[in-house]
């Protein structure tokens, strides 16, 4: 049985992630600093190691400790009016912590790394579809240390023929696991699913819209939603085909079409029964309109495609994970 490494396993992505990983034969070893996520994601048989990225002497040990076989990057700061307002934490969490990372999987003759990365590293895009062509161009610090990553990753590989990674570019990822077991329990989580699911459940007064006069048919943004299994899924698809020995490469992870703010209001309102009140606020500042994955590539090279493809669905999932919290 191959063992893998998933830093930031205790968090959103990352525990759903490594129950994928489980359930599809791999050993995993949990890395979590417990910031925002919790232990209690981490399900068995995963074993958690409390731990920094930061400690780089346990991670060390840790590395030479055990022999694994991939390392799935998920741990970092995601919130991006925080990176605004902190660069330093982000430039120090998520690109020279990553850059050790990746020193360490090197130094441990580590063949893989799947990296965690963001549709926010195409900034404004010209175009409302994107594909991994499509220009990148971060507009704020979270974005931007997501980027600086993507190019260490990929320097490294060019300087070490034993290491391959994959890049995987998330759209916005919403949902919970199917069966309940786990799902986004981050308190101040600001995503759009998750803070409609607290305003149905009254634990929000209200839910604002950030601007309602884009370009788009109901005037606000639009964007990729994409249930969390269905990435987990892109992501153990990542290691086999990093593991058939396929060259290393970028994906972008969405469905290919958006819905907008209004619409998921709505979703979240009909799956919850709740008309909770929603406050039409300004627009805030580096919202593209519309930001929609061309999902083309990840279809084509890894034969992924969405089960999890219905905002109902999504919405559900996540209203019932909200209730249990
Ligand atoms: N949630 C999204 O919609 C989204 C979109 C694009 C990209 N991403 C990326 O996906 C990854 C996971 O995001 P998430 O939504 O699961 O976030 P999350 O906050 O739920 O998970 C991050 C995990 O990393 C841990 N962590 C943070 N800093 C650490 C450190 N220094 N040492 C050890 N552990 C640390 C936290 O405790 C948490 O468990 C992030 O890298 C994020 O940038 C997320």
């Amino acid at each position: 049985m191959s063992k893998v490494l998933v830093t930031g396993g205790a968090g959103y992505i990352g525990s759903h992630t490594a129950l994928a990983l489980m359930e599809t034969g791999y050993e995993v070893v949990v890395y979590d600093n417990l910031s925002t996520g919790r232990a209690e994601a981490v399900l068995p048989p995963a074993r958690l190691v409390v731990g920094d990225l930061a400690d780089t002497e346990q991670l060390d040990r840790l590395l030479a400790q055990e022999k694994f076989q991939a390392i799935f990057h998920f741990a970092g700061s995601i919130v991006v009016p925080e990176s605004v307002e902190n660069p330093l934490l982000y430039y120090q969490n998520n690109t020279n912590n990553t850059t050790e990372l990746i020193r360490l999987a090197v130094h441990h003759a580590i063949p893989h790394f799947i990296f965690s990365s963001t549709a926010a590293v195409y900034g404004m895009p010209d175009t409302p579809c994107v594909t991994e062509k499509s220009p990148t161009n971060p507009i704020n610090p979270y974005g931007r240390t997501k980027l600086i990553s993507e190019w260490v990753l990929q320097d490294t590989a060019v300087a070490h023929n034993n290491f391959s990674f994959v890049i995987l570019r998330y759209f916005n990822v919403a949902g919970a696991d199917p069966l309940g077991r786990i799902g986004q329990s981050t308190p101040n989580a600001t995503h759009l699913i998750k803070v409609a699911s607290q305003a149905a459940l009254k634990r929000r007064s209200a839910l604002h819209i950030f601007g309602t006069d884009y370009d788009t048919p109901d005037g606000t943004c639009i964007r990729d939603y994409i249930h969390v299994t269905d990435l987990a899924k892109a992501h153990v698809l990542s290691l086999q085909y990093l593991e058939q020995g396929h060259a290393s490469n970028i994906f972008n992870c969405g469905y290919g079409h958006g819905y907008s703010v209004r619409e998921i209001i709505r979703a979240v309102q009909k799956v919850s029964q709740v008309d909770f009140p929603v406050i039409e606020s300004p627009r805030r500042a580096g919202d593209p309109p519309v930001l929609v994955s061309d999902p083309t590539l990840i279809g084509q090279t890894m034969h992924w495609q969405g089960e999890h493809d219905d905002i109902h669905e999504i919405a559900l999932s996540a209203y019932k994970w909200e209730m249990r919290l």
